[in-house]
């Protein structure tokens, strides 16, 4: 008697919005789905090409997550079967590591009868992460402001403006969060510190109450972007006339490579933004696979599937995945 499986749906997130560095996040319409159930012996199923690389034995990140929770809550489960599929790129900027962080949180909280509370998934994952940003908007769903002292990490959540459409532009190559973590000065000025937190603040008070006219001048950076720019041709030009495309904003996703914009989804000018990003950056020589995407509103959700039924994962999933 092994019991029940629980397959979770994560949404992957976008991070700093522009100014709002290690602080803000908005979960996507991009999902990553992982089944977990006890099992005799450990066994590791991923699916799709994005995991190739990926660990499948006890080192693999989702089945270390999941033991964390155990320890936390005072239970053993040492063996365990786990699947994943994923259509969050890899190490982009789209917060693939986050969502795998906390879907393995998710589902393994889940599979011992949810002892632990998501204030207490959102202390672990933000630890496990180093920020709250992306673990924060995969975890909550919508728009997360959050704030982390290397202890504790508080967040408030926001519902994004129903109008809101983002567009991510997603270069063919990898850069990681440590690479792109490392262009970072270890000091700024004053004056690029006002400018942040004048932007960061107005971006938050404009999403909260719906003033997206305002997105594209409050999602202006000085703490990051200009620094990580020499490591993604064509971003400067992207963020600089976005808006003049079509765009209410434009921000590099997170630690990037990827570059988001947000549009009112009733905008005419979409095609016009898309190909303005598809060029400017096969300008540069970098190829890019562009996705419309929605503000995702929910956390993780949680599916049940009793004894007996062993439909594999990616056979269950298959009507909702990208193809
Ligand atoms: N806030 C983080 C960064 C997100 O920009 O480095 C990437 O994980």
């Amino acid at each position: 008697m092994y019991g029940p499986r629980i397959i979770v749906k994560v949404p992957a997130s976008t991070a700093n919005l522009g100014p709002g560095f290690d602080t803000l996040g908005m979960a996507l319409s991009l999902f990553a789905w992982i089944e977990m159930a006890q099992a005799p012996e450990t066994t590791i199923t991923l699916y799709g090409d994005q995991m190739n690389g990926v660990p499948t034995d006890k080192s693999n990140l989702i089945y270390k997550v999941a033991q964390m929770v155990f320890n936390e809550a005072g239970v053993s489960v040492p063996e365990l079967s786990i699947s994943m599929y994923s259509d969050i790129p890899l190490t982009r900027g789209l917060g693939s590591s986050a969502s795998a962080i906390v879907g393995a949180l998710v589902a393994a909280n889940a599979l011992i009868g949810a002892p632990l509370s998501d204030h207490k998934l959102f202390q672990m994952a933000t630890a496990l992460e180093g920020h709250p940003d992306n673990v924060g908007a995969s975890l909550f769903g919508g728009i997360v402001v959050s704030a982390w002292d290397g202890e504790q990490a508080d967040y408030v959540r926001i519902d994004p403006h129903p109008s809101l459409q983002a567009l991510v532009a997603v270069p063919a190559f990898q850069l990681s969060t440590e690479k792109a973590r490392h262009a970072l000065p270890k000091e700024i000025s004053m004056g690029d510190a006002v400018y942040n937190v004048s932007r960061s603040s107005l971006l938050v008070a404009a999403l909260a109450t719906g003033q997206l006219e305002l997105i594209s001048k409050a999602m202006k950076d000085r703490l990051h972007q200009p620094y990580r720019a020499p490591l993604i041709p064509g971003m400067e030009t992207i963020l600089a006339h976005a808006s003049e495309r079509g765009a209410l904003g434009a921000a590099l996703s997170g630690a990037g490579p990827t570059l988001i914009s947000f549009v009112d989804a009733q905008s005419g000018r979409k095609q016009e933004l898309e190909q303005f990003l598809v060029d400017t950056l096969a300008d540069e020589g970098i190829e890019a696979e562009t996705i419309w995407l929605k503000p995702f509103n929910s956390g993780p959700q949680l599916v049940q599937v009793e004894e007996g039924d062993d439909l594999p994962l990616i056979d269950r999933i298959q009507s909702e995945v990208r193809v």
